[in-house]
């Protein structure tokens, strides 16, 4: 490697290395049409972009990309040697420092996803018996993370993204996630029926995905939208966080549309066309504004209308499922106003830590039943306006605090480990398996990947963390969760019978 470009991202706009994509437009137009049959997650984005601006400030992070012509042959450099630990003996020790505070709750569900190993553990015949159904199968070693990748493919960049969070882990805590090997399954739905691993049925397998269900055992992980989203310019988690709170000072709950808002594309699941007969006509009024998302339109200009911040301008926010869990909900969250919940089917890997009343107010899933409930919510509000804030704030709160990048890493560095602890062979690497590195990954990426690359790179190792694992829920703490959820619920039930 005798020349090497350095260069800042941030002067990188516009001028491509070595990787612009030839008829990017023409082919990302055509993508748009085929995605329309191939996904439901592209079109939930009931929301987003705050992509204008971007850049400014520039990034600390300085990337180094070899000549195009070496890209081919160029390895993984070596990662920064482990820290050293602080000894605890000797003159200068400081006293020991407190153990790190618990993590949220929802990291109890870890011991829950994990639960159907925990006699058997996990042999590699478990592990590999859904390998049809993963995209890529991933192995750490001595702390650094090797991907081999299967055929089918996945939509747009998530397995780059998602491969890319998992790389900042290593970054943010190097040595310390442990030596393993795991199936992923890159799509919108779950893969393992519980149905098929009752008494005497073989162990299931066990798969890593984005969502799961009550029928489902897949084990789920944060999604790829939290270091970023480039085919609908959604900037990653943290960085984007920072403008919605941002454009939540822009306009006062009180002086938002008093109306529950929605937008985005109803035809990748029945439920949401059930949704838009509650939009506000002539005849009658449910509270709810309601609009279809034109992708087509909206990418030619580059996502303007669907800016986050333009769609903090009513007192409620819709949220909805699409074909399976959607990753909007997070953004719909952060607006400060009371997100109206539809009673979801699907949970990531933090929805489980939403409480019905706290953080969400609950809304009907049955058909027929939407557009009354959601002009229940929208009427109460109006006329608990104290009580209504409170919970859009806790929402925001939510996704503020416990669902930071600090927790989102903690939570991977938790689950791997635990996952880690179940295995019962060595992990090796397969001769197929290329080893995940910053160069190897953003160098070759497309402009807009590789900002959102860099904008998403994990600070250096993290001193003091990770958060405390909390232990299992004892019954008793899942029976008074599960209580409150319904306790909560049936609330809402009743007073909306009392006004039927
Ligand atoms: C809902 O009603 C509003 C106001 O009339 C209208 O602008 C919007 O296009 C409607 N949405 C749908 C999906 O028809
Ligand atoms: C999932 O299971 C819980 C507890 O068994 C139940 O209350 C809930 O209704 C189920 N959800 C769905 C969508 O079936
Ligand atoms: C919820 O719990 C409270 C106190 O525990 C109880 O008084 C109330 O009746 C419960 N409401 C419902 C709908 O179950």
């Amino acid at each position: 490697m005798k020349q090497q470009i350095s260069y800042l991202l941030s002067l990188l706009q516009g001028t491509s290395m070595q990787c612009r994509r030839a008829g990017g437009i023409l082919l990302f137009s055509f993508l748009l049409f085929v995605g329309v049959f191939l996904s439901s997650l592209w079109f939930d984005m009931s929301m987003i972009s705050s992509s204008f601006g971007r850049g400014r400030g520039g990034s600390r992070v300085r990337l180094t990309c070899p000549p195009a012509k070496e890209a081919a042959q160029h390895t993984c450099p070596s990662p920064p040697p482990p820290l050293a630990r602080p000894t605890t003996t000797g003159p200068a020790a400081a006293p020991s420092p407190p153990p790190p505070p618990l993590c949220p709750t929802y990291f109890q569900w870890i011991h829950e996803d994990l639960r159907p190993w925990s006699a058997s553990g996990i042999t590699r015949e478990m592990m590999e018996r859904e390998k049809e159904n993963a995209n890529f199968r991933l192995v750490v070693l001595g702390g650094r993370a090797y991907v081999e990748k299967y055929g089918r493919r996945t939509f747009q960049t998530r397995d780059l993204f998602t491969q890319w969070g998992i790389l900042q882990l290593l970054r943010r805590y190097p040595g310390r996630v442990p030596d393993l090997e795991l199936m992923f399954d890159c799509s919108d739905f779950p893969a393992v029926a519980k149905a098929a691993h009752q008494e005497n049925a073989p162990a299931p397998a066990p798969l890593f995905g984005y969502c799961s269900d009550n029928a489902s055992l897949d084990i789920v992980f944060p999604d790829w939208s939290f270091w970023g989203w480039p085919e609908v310019n959604i900037e990653p988690w943290e960085p984007l966080m920072k403008e919605v709170k941002e454009g939540n000072r822009r306009v006062r709950w009180v002086d938002r549309e008093p109306y529950a808002y929605w937008k985005g594309n109803p035809w990748v699941a029945s439920w949401r066309q059930d949704l838009l007969k509650c939009n506000v006509s002539s005849g009658q009024d449910w509270n709810a504004r309601l609009y279809v998302q034109d992708w087509i339109s909206e990418n030619k200009q580059k996502f303007m209308n669907s800016a986050l911040a333009s769609q903090c301008k009513h007192r409620y926010k819709i949220y909805i499922e699409g074909a399976a869990w959607s990753v909007s909900q997070k953004y719909i969250l952060g607006c400060d106003s009371p997100t109206l919940r539809v009673n979801p089917r699907y949970y990531d890997f933090f929805s489980r830590g939403l409480l019905p009343l706290r953080h969400y107010w609950p809304v009907k899933a049955e058909e027929g039943h939407k557009c009354s409930s959601i002009k229940f919510a929208v009427d109460w509000g109006n006329a608990h306006q104290d009580k209504a804030q409170e919970i859009g704030k806790a929402g925001s709160g939510f996704t503020e605090e416990e669902l930071k990048m600090d927790y989102v890493y903690d939570y991977m560095l938790h689950l791997l480990t635990e996952y880690a602890k179940l295995l019962r062979f060595k992990p090796t690497k397969p001769p197929a398996a290329v080893e995940l590195c910053t160069e190897l990954m953003a160098c070759p990426a497309g402009d807009l990947e590789r900002e959102f690359m860099v904008l998403s790179m994990a600070d250096g190792p993290r001193h003091g963390g990770p958060c405390t694992l909390p232990p299992p829920f004892t019954p008793s703490e899942m029976k008074s969760m599960m209580s409150e959820v319904s306790n909560s619920t049936g609330q809402v039930e009743l007073w909306e019978s009392k006004t039927d």
